[in-house]
This record gives C-alpha cells, sequence and structure tokens, in this order.
C-alpha cells in the first residue's frame, strides 16, 4: 500500500506524450501472437496489466522479445499454434487479458487454468464463458462464476452468431477471438457500439472482418483459420490515462495541459462528449491516423463547468471515465445525472459504490436510484470536508480520480493507495510532477 496527501494546486501547465493505450495493447500483443511471423509493436503501454498479457503469451509458447522502451518484437505462432502452460496463466488484475485469452485458448487444443488478484477473481466470467461453451470449449470456474478458471480449448470450435446481452468490448472480443480458430464465419450483434479497436486490428493483420452499422449498433462477421500477416504497429495513445491530466487542468486555476497523440475513435470518446457539453475549454488537433487509429494533441485550459444529464445511451463510450466525471461533476455548478451505471458495479471494484463512498466522504451530495447516480455539484462545495480519508479499493482509476479531486479541494485529502496505478498509467506520477503538482 503507497498512501498519498494530495492538496489543492493551481497552474498545472506543460505537455504530455500520452501513453500507449491499453485496450490496443493487450489486442496488438494478442493479434501479433496468432500472426505468421514476427511483428513490431511500439508505443505499447508498459503497465502492469499489460505485462501479464506478455507473460501469459509467453506461458503459452509464444516468443516476446525484452521491451526496450516501448517496443516489442512478438514471434507469432499463428491461428491454433499455442502450446500447454506449464503453470496457471496469472493475470492480476486485468479482466481484458483474462477475457481475451480465454477467447484464444478456446481455439487451441491446449488446456490453460486461469488466476489472477482478488479484484480479478471476483469478476464475472461467465458472459464469455457461455458463447465459449457454445462454441465447443469446456470451462470451469470457481463456485462464485470468477477466477480461477479452467480452460480446455479445441480445435475445432463452431462458428456462433451471437447477440450480446450486455455491451461489452471484453466480451465481443472474446468471440471473434474464438471465431478466428473456427472454419467458417463467427458474428456478433452489439445494440450498442462497444470499442472496435479488435475488429480494426484484426482488418489490419488481414483478417475477413465485415462490419456493419446498425441502429446503434454493430454487426460484426469475422471468416474463420486466415493467416494474419505480421505487422510493425504503432498504438495510439490511451484517451482513458489522458482525461485525468485534461480534467485536473479542467478543474484547477489559471491551468493549461496538453496531452498529445490521444486515440481519438468515437467508440471511446463520451467523456469528451460530457465535459464539452459542461463546458469545458477543450481543444481538439487532429495528428492523422496511428495503427489504424484516429488521434488528436489534446489541450485543456481552466473552466467552469456546469451539471448535465448522461444518459445509458453514452456508456459503452466512456464505461472507464465515471471515476473522473464524477469528480468534474463534484465540481461543476448545479446536478449531473448519470444514467445506465449498472457495468460499474463489475469492475475493477465496484465502482459504482466506491464513486459514492469517496465523495460522500468528501463532503459532496450524490443521490443513487438503481443504476442512476446524481451528483450535486457546486453549491454543496460549502460542506466539503475536511481531510476525508479515501479507500481505493484497490482501483487505479478511483485512486487516479480521487488523486485529481484532492488537487482542487479546499482540504487535503488522503487516499490509501497509490500502488494499483501502475495496472494502466505507470507514469501517472511522473506527468504529474511534470505539471509541477507539489504534494
Ligand atoms: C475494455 C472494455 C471495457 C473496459 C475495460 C477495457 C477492453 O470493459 O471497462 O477497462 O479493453 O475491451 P467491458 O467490455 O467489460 O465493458
Amino acid at each position: 500500500m503507497t498512501p498519498i496527501e494530495v492538496s489543492s494546486n493551481n497552474n498545472l501547465c506543460g505537455v504530455l506524450s500520452g501513453s500507449g493505450d491499453k485496450s490496443i495493447s493487450h489486442r496488438a500483443l494478442i493479434i501479433a501472437a496468432l500472426s505468421a511471423g514476427c511483428s513490431r509493436l511500439t508505443g505499447l503501454l508498459m503497465s502492469d496489466d499489460v505485462r501479464c498479457t506478455i507473460e501469459a503469451l509467453r506461458q503459452l509458447g509464444i516468443q516476446i522479445s525484452e521491451p526496450e522502451g516501448s517496443s516489442v518484437f512478438v514471434h507469432g505462432a499463428g491461428i491454433g499454434g499455442l502450446i500447454d502452460p506449464v503453470g496457471p496463466l496469472n493475470l492480476g488484475n486485468s479482466g481484458t487479458a483474462a477475457r481475451l485469452l480465454m477467447g484464444v485458448v478456446a481455439g487451441n487444443p491446449i488446456e490453460a487454468v486461469f488466476i489472477g488478484d482478488e479484484s480479478l477473481s471476483r469478476r464475472p466470467m461467465g458472459r464469455v464463458v457461455g458463447p465459449l461453451t457454445d462454441m465447443g470449449a469446456s470451462i470451469s470456474l470457481s463456485k462464485s462464476g470468477g477466477l480461477p478458471a479452467t480452460v480446455k480449448g479445441k480445435d475445432s470450435l463452431l462458428p456462433i452468431e451471437y447477440h450480446l446481452p450486455i455491451a461489452s468490448a471484453q466480451v465481443k472480443s472474446s468471440i471473434l477471438l474464438a471465431g478466428l480458430h473456427c472454419p467458417g464465419v463467427t458474428s456478433v450483434t452489439e445494440d450498442r457500439r462497444t470499442r472496435d479497436h479488435t475488429e480494426n486490428l484484426l482488418a489490419k493483420f488481414g483478417a475477413d472482418v465485415q462490419v456493419e452499422a446498425l441502429n446503434g449498433g454493430h454487426h460484426i462477421c469475422i471468416s474463420g483459420q486466415p493467416e494474419l500477416v505480421p505487422q510493425d504497429l504503432v498504438i495510439a495513445g490511451d484517451p482513458s490515462s489522458a482525461a485525468f491530466p485534461i480534467v485536473a487542468a479542467l478543474l484547477t486555476k489559471d491551468s493549461e495541459v496538453c496531452v498529445k497523440g490521444v486515440g481519438v475513435n468515437r467508440t471511446r470518446m463520451g467523456l469528451f462528449d460530457c465535459l464539452r457539453e459542461m463546458g469545458a475549454d477543450l481543444q481538439v488537433i487532429s495528428r492523422g491516423a496511428v495503427g489504424g487509429e484516429p488521434v488528436a494533441d489534446i489541450t485543456a485550459r481552466t473552466s467552469a463547468l456546469k451539471g448535465i444529464n448522461v444518459s445509458a445511451d453514452r456508456a459503452p463510450s466512456m464505461i472507464d471515465e465515471y471515476p473522473i466525471l464524477a469528480v468534474a461533476a463534484a465540481c461543476a455548478d448545479g446536478a449531473t445525472v448519470m444514467q445506465g451505471l449498472g457495468e460499474l458495479r463489475v469492475k475493477e471494484s465496484n465502482r459504482f459504490a466506491s464513486i459514492v463512498e469517496g465523495l460522500t466522504k468528501c463532503g459532496v451530495k450524490v443521490e443513487e436510484e438503481g443504476d442512476v447516480m446524481t451528483i450535486i455539484g457546486g453549491e454543496s462545495r460549502a460542506s466539503w470536508r475536511q481531510m476525508p480519508k479515501i479507500l481505493t479499493h484497490g482501483d487505479h482509476r478511483i485512486a487516479m480520480a480521487f488523486f485529481v479531486m484532492g488537487l482542487t479541494c479546499p482540504y487535503p485529502i488522503t487516499i490509501d493507495d497509490m500502488s494499483m496505478v501502475a495496472t494502466s498509467y505507470p507514469g501517472f506520477a511522473d506527468d504529474m510532477a511534470l505539471l509541477g503538482v507539489r504534494l
């Protein structure tokens, strides 16, 4: 545990180079591992989560070079080329690594045990086990439906047509990756668009992926058993990490912060849409595309925000950004209503509860009803309490969101543990120091 006390700061200024996107980093490693030959990945996020994917792929027989800076070489074994791991695959804190790799292992005639930390072991895995079992894999889960899990794969999975019951890019990706191993066409229908990095990368590595836009969603078809072509790929910056310095600049006095090379794929832009509606001074300058993903330099300046309504439709495009949106809402004038937050309960912590608990400790008025959270910003500032002690529940995004809250609070905030930040944004403390944050 690394506790920290954060106090009010002004005048955050500087330019940051965005850190590699976590979702794309996992996917690039996995898809490169399934290609026939050597790929070079540059700009990879070297975080704890991504290292778990590297280690798991190595255990499955994939040669991955020692990272040099943010570059690695991945020697792919082709579709169906994985080997039995000698020990369990430890996916640490990473739901993405666990769920996507289950889809991959399902398509190989091997057996692997998946384990994770306390948080990952609590997260529901039935959502991928259902469709992967329909395709022919045998998977057993713990009594509570989580890890440890044993996955027995097959070299002859059956293609399925799957309609996602929840908006989840992880479930979609797990099925598409399993579908790569099937003869014929596997399809996934999503009623609401979720991040589409798997589809983009599969196409880039030469797979036949057809995506049809539906009313608000997508119908995706993947043709199985292609020979994927290795790539020299650069990974775009992570908008979910950039969100923290950007909101810090908006909420602190006399600040101007630019984050360069941020991925601006539409399926990830919900927070930025919300911030603009709240009155944020954001400037987005397009810098073309990196690794098939649009990128931009985003500059944020101190802004007076107002509360807004955030509909449930927006949730998939900002599912990881609610902790930091909640902090922005606490500092905004008026109420912010956020709907459709059910999935927040099954993230690295129960994020719905962690946000309510943390803001309430700070003295912010928060109302909850079912999956709707209402944060009464602005006028409740008078009741913000002295010296709140925030529990992160081992959740990296709760830790960073309340760090930003501490920068704008009249009283210092103690955060119980910042070590988990290494899960997604290992350079967070350095970036904050570079912007001039004094603790
Ligand atoms: C992710 C998808 C989201 C997100 C997670 C990363 C991904 O999860 O919360 O941090 O890389 O596909 P769900 O698919 O469960 O919504």
